[in-house]
């Protein structure tokens, strides 16, 4: 491990590697043109899986560290970083406090019920449910329940929206070294990843972690929240961080990021996705999510036809999120 990780507090929340294994029926299904991977964020352990499970191995280090004993962060009413947190905060013994903004889901309405708060009310945490998904009503909110915290005699930590930047990303730069180490054995190194993008955080911490080491596959990241123009300047911050740390900085056209899956925007579904799930599901057995992964997967699928991968081993970077599923959402024309 870098030794820029290694001195970083971390609490522990999983032991074992994702999974990585080949996907044959996809690869026949898709016409044999290329080798295909699959790399199981969505099979790390607790509260259904994800990739923030591993920022959260750092966030809930850095809350120890400074003596917090509750962890409050926010994000849309499917956020799977809020469950996660829930989870994380359970498993550490704090408390966890989340703001969900919204649109907000209706309990009464069973077309329109949630299931998100549902499990994060099991996982122990206390949910303040906004009516609108505005920025700054949402911040203030968070700081309002650190005020709150604090004035009962509690000591707040406030983990940003996605858990993204530092020190989160930590976690995402040990997901290339796993990948890494992983991937040698049957010999598996992948020229391409391709995986959802919406804060950036995931894709940053990969590519930092792959070429710290000089390993030089794609990251192709689809987009699934922000348009690039939104993004780019966040991934390159990210990478300013972790380049501090970590050595050589990677350069900003290195960022592969792909608005083709966009749609009409974050949290909502498009055909592609949904007929991405399907041709998984009736080929592998696995199943994606509407709002991050189906719309990756939609772009590993364009890309496969395209021919642009072709004769190429492409890892698609399950990276969770399967309780979206269930979420009601807003589809394309006719669905
Ligand atoms: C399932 C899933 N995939 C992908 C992402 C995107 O990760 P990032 O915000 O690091 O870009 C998220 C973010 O919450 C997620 O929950």
């Amino acid at each position: 491990m870098h030794p820029a990780i290694a001195e970083l507090p971390r609490h522990r929340l999983f032991a074992e590697p994702s999974p990585l294994h080949r996907l044959e029926g996809l690869e026949r299904a898709l016409g044999g043109r290329v080798e295909l991977w699959i790399k199981r964020e969505d099979l790390l352990p607790l509260a259904f899986g994800g990739n923030k499970l591993r920022n959260l191995e750092f966030l809930v280090g850095a809350a120890l560290a400074a003596g917090a004993d509750t962890l409050i962060t926010s994000g849309r009413r499917w956020s799977n970083h809020c469950r996660l947190t829930a989870a994380a905060g359970a498993h550490a013994g704090m408390s966890v406090h989340l703001i969900l903004s919204g649109p907000p889901a209706d309990a009464t309405d069973p077309t329109r019920y949630s299931p998100a708060a549902g499990l994060e009310a099991i996982l122990g945490a206390a949910v303040t449910q906004l009516p609108t998904a505005d920025r700054d009503a949402r911040e203030q909110a968070v700081a309002a329940a650190a005020d709150r915290v604090a004035a009962a005699g509690g000591r707040p930590y406030v983990i940003p929206v996605g858990g993204t930047g530092l020190p989160g990303v930590w976690g995402q730069v040990l997901a290339a070294d796993e990948l890494l180490a992983q991937a040698t054995e049957p010999q598996a190194l992948p020229d391409t990843i391709v995986m959802p993008s919406a804060t950036g955080g995931t894709q940053a911490g990969l590519l930092a972690g792959l070429r710290a080491v000089g390993n030089t596959a794609a990251v192709h990241g689809v987009l699934v929240a922000r348009t690039d123009e939104e993004l780019r300047p966040a991934i390159s911050a990210t990478l300013d961080a972790l380049g501090q740390r970590l050595g050589p900085r990677v350069q900003v056209d290195d960022v592969e990021l792909d608005p083709s899956q966009l749609g009409a925007g974050y949290g909502i579904r498009t055909a592609a996705a949904d007929e991405a799930t399907t041709l998984l599901a009736r080929s592998e057995g696995i199943l994606v999510d509407p709002i991050y992964t189906a719309k990756a997967l939609a772009a590993l699928i364009a890309g496969v036809g395209s021919g642009r991968w072709d004769g190429q081993r492409v890892l698609f970077w399950h990276a969770g999120g399967t309780p979206g599923l269930f979420e009601p959402l807003d589809g394309p024309p006719g669905q």
